[in-house]
């Protein structure tokens, strides 16, 4: 496993421990790629490349006697520009004398036993794995531009890793108009992409649909990955479903503008090229400059959907997340937002924990509103320090007293944004960005500070440490609520304004990393907006997200499924909210709604305060439930059982230990029924002959009689009078081995 290169036929072999990926470089120096899939026990494939002289497709200059042979046809790793391959380009250069013309021809490789780590990005840790990592070098002599092409091959989670790293080796200055972080050509196959696209308040709803002959864009010009559209997708065979069939994941390490262009060409092979998004991007590369890309994570299954996500799970929770919260449960916690809004004083959030720690909740995070001059969402970002007229005494009296009812206190930040009326923008008009003489768009009342400026990132670190250090303070949501519009930097002059984006979401990163350091056991939730930058650059800093702001349990069947296919539960934030739902007006059951948000990292949002004994004794047994499953919910393997956009009775999913020890069976029935029919779901990852009880009856079953044979869901009505039952009755059913 890991890398083989032959040598004499200039043919490169990565494999993990179920898949394999072949390139071989060409005589005149083109790096094609030949295969990625199933092992083929390092087979060369390049049997699959079959020159044919196709009209309108050119050929290099040296093969010119040969008409088959063209860049336009050929599979590739990754392409230049402007040379005669008319599909979606890889990189775009404007050379010193104005030349778009880009021809990257292979120079050497090295292998390395080690991952390395990007300057300013997260990626992928290596933890204690074995690694393996490749690093191909091209380059256009011409411009002078060396091109590496870095690959990880991480044998044991089965993924490989891609970015680029773009060095000007020249002393003129050239102009990157595009930089993917990979590309990838399958000769064969007829696929169906994958995508999660969505709203605020809906995210990541997955759409299905044939890659066809034009180019697919999923993407993002919002400086943030965006409820809008995610930056992961699949493509899939036709006949792929969630048990079976071959699959294809792409993730992208990042948080800004994204874009993933899916191309099916003249003779039906696709082309994927996914990176930071191109429009609005220009960087300026000096002579000997480098510039380097994210990462994007690839996985593929023949286990279909479910088996892809599976992998994407693992390496979230162990490669991408901070590895100290991996070993420990993450606290049952009680954000005030939807209890109280902005409405609140010291006392109203003390009686909330008070209220929290009598059922068992372990931490209270205390949202937005604490700081500045901030009754509304007009004013006060950016004034990191408490509001004293609100909360006398300061953020300590609130943390000494959720601390005395043994709970851990969290605290709301918003780090990017600004308002107009706050004391940083008084002094500090010119830290937002903004182009001149132009009246910026506002969104909720603020503005977006501008990262790239090493200024505002110094404020930043220094108020926040500040606060973080005034009291106990184990944990920080940090927020961001708008897009980005009006991206200018008045710290940048005029041919750089491009790198304005990009520049901002290291600074993010920056300050996330310098204030993980100072602050090494914070543990920091990601939000925006509920899930508007849920990917896997915000999940290297912070273990969790807020999943959605769309709190109803029904809409979040479909947020948290949408979530799954490329991001674990464990980094789900999901709470129970008060009925009638303040997003839908909808009304769920307390026990509905505690075993969807128990599928997360699970939580209450709703005034405790009000609270009826009989409901305070659900949730007691929830959250005992919860800390019962943690594990199993946390670690197990994640199944998905039904799809909520086509079942027609209920959504249904599984957690099994990975010894097949234990299975947690969870279904909400999205479709009351009178005079039910009874569905049946057949439970995956048992033992065949081990024997399984359903905890708290008498009843038992063998694996395959579970598996096979499946389970009947019965409880598929539902009574309003019935609080266990309740409308859209959930399911929770644990089978143990005996
Ligand atoms: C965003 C978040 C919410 C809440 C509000 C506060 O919308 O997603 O959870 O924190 O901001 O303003």
């Amino acid at each position: 496993m890991g890398i083989q290169v032959h040598e004499q036929e200039k043919r490169f072999v990565l494999e993990t421990a179920n898949t394999e990926y072949q390139m071989k470089v060409t005589d005149i120096g083109i790096l094609q790629h030949l295969y990625y899939g199933r092992k083929v026990g390092g087979q060369d494939m390049s049997f699959h490349v079959i020159p044919f002289d196709r009209g309108f497709s050119g050929n290099p200059y040296e093969l010119r006697l040969e008409r088959g042979e063209s860049l336009d046809t050929m599979p590739q790793e990754f392409t230049g520009s402007g040379i005669g391959d008319f599909r979606v380009s890889s990189l775009s250069v404007i050379g010193a004398d104005g030349s778009r013309s880009c021809d990257l021809r292979y120079q050497g490789y090295q292998i390395k036993q080690t991952k390395t780590a990007i300057p300013g990005l997260p990626s992928l840790r290596q933890g204690g794995e074995a690694v393996t990592e490749l690093h191909l070098f091209l380059a256009d002599e011409l411009v002078d531009l060396r091109v590496t092409l870095v690959y990880t091959v991480v044998d044991a989670k089965d993924v490989i890793t891609r970015r680029v790293v773009v060095e000007n080796a020249s002393q003129d200055t050239i102009r990157l108009e595009k930089v993917s972080s990979m590309a990838i050509d399958f000769q064969y196959g007829d696929f169906d992409l994958l995508h999660y696209h969505g709203r605020h308040c809906m995210e990541r709803q997955m759409e299905r649909l044939p890659v066809s002959h034009d180019t697919h864009v999923v993407g993002s010009r919002r400086g943030m990955s965006s409820h809008h559209e995610n930056p992961f997708v699949i493509l899939c065979d036709k006949e792929t479903n969630e048990h079976c069939g071959d699959a294809y994941g792409f993730m992208l390490v990042y948080s800004g503008n994204h874009k993933t262009e899916i191309e099916k060409n003249q003779a039906n092979s696709t082309r994927l090229v996914m990176g930071i998004h191109d429009e609005n991007f220009s960087w300026k590369l000096g002579g000997g400059q480098v510039f380097y890309t994210p990462e994007v994570i690839l996985a593929y299954s023949a286990e279909g959907l479910n088996g892809l996500s599976q992998t994407y799970h693992r390496v979230i929770q162990d490669n991408i997340c901070p590895p100290q919260f991996k070993n420990i449960q993450r606290p049952v916690l009680i954000n005030n937002w939807e209890a109280t809004y902005f409405d609140f004083d010291t006392q109203k959030i003390l009686d909330i924990a008070q209220s929290a720690s009598e059922i068992g909740i372990e931490m209270l995070v205390l949202d937005d509103g604490w700081f500045g001059k901030r009754d509304d969402d007009h004013s006060g970002l950016g004034d990191w320090f408490v509001n004293e007229q609100k909360l006398s005494g300061g953020l300590k009296v609130i943390a000494d007293g959720v601390n005395a009812l043994g709970m851990k206190f969290g605290l709301w930040f918003e780090p990017e944004m600004i308002n107009e009326d706050s004391e940083l923008f008084r002094d500090h008009p010119d830290w937002v960005l903004s182009d001149p003489g132009r009246k910026p768009m506002m969104s909720r009342n603020q503005m977006v500070l501008d990262m790239g400026n090493p200024a505002v990132v110094d404020y930043l670190f220094d108020s926040m440490s500040k606060v973080l250090s005034s009291a106990k303070i184990d944990y920080v949501k940090w927020d961001f609520n708008r897009s980005m519009a009006n991206v200018y930097s008045t710290i940048l002059p005029a041919d750089q304004q491009g790198e304005t984006a990009h520049r901002f979401i290291l600074g993010t990163y920056d300050l996330l990393e310098r204030l993980l350091t100072a602050f090494p056991n914070l543990m920091i939730e990601g939000c925006a907006g509920g899930g508007g930058r849920f990917d896997a650059g915000m999940l290297y800093y912070c273990p969790q997200i807020w999943t959605s702001d769309n709190t109803d349990a029904l809409s979040r069947l479909a947020i948290q499924h949408g979530t799954s296919y490329g991001y674990p539960v464990s980094s789900m934030g999901a709470h129970v909210s008060a009925v009638p739902n303040h997003q839908t007006g909808r009304n769920i059951s307390l026990q509905t709604r505690g075993v969807v948000a128990m599928s997360g990292t699970f939580g209450y949002e709703l005034d405790l305060t009000r609270l009826t004994e009989a409901e305070k004794a659900v949730m007691r047994q929830q959250i005992k439930d919860y800390h019962r499953y943690y594990w199993l919910i946390n670690r197990g393997v994640y199944t998905r059982l039904t799809n909520p956009h086509e079942d027609k009775y209920l959504t249904a999913w599984q957690f099994v230990a990975e010894d097949g020890n234990e299975l947690l069976l969870n279904a909400v029935v999205t479709h009351l029924q009178a005079n039910p029919i009874f569905p049946l779901l057949r439970l995956k990852g048992l033992e065949e002959a081990a024997v399984y009880q359903l905890v708290g009856s008498e009843k038992t079953f063998t694996g395959a009689a579970l598996m096979y044979g499946g389970y009947v869901i019965k409880e598929i009505q539902g009574d309003p009078h019935d609080d266990q039952r309740g409308n859209y009755p959930a399911i929770q059913l644990h089978f143990k081995k005996i």
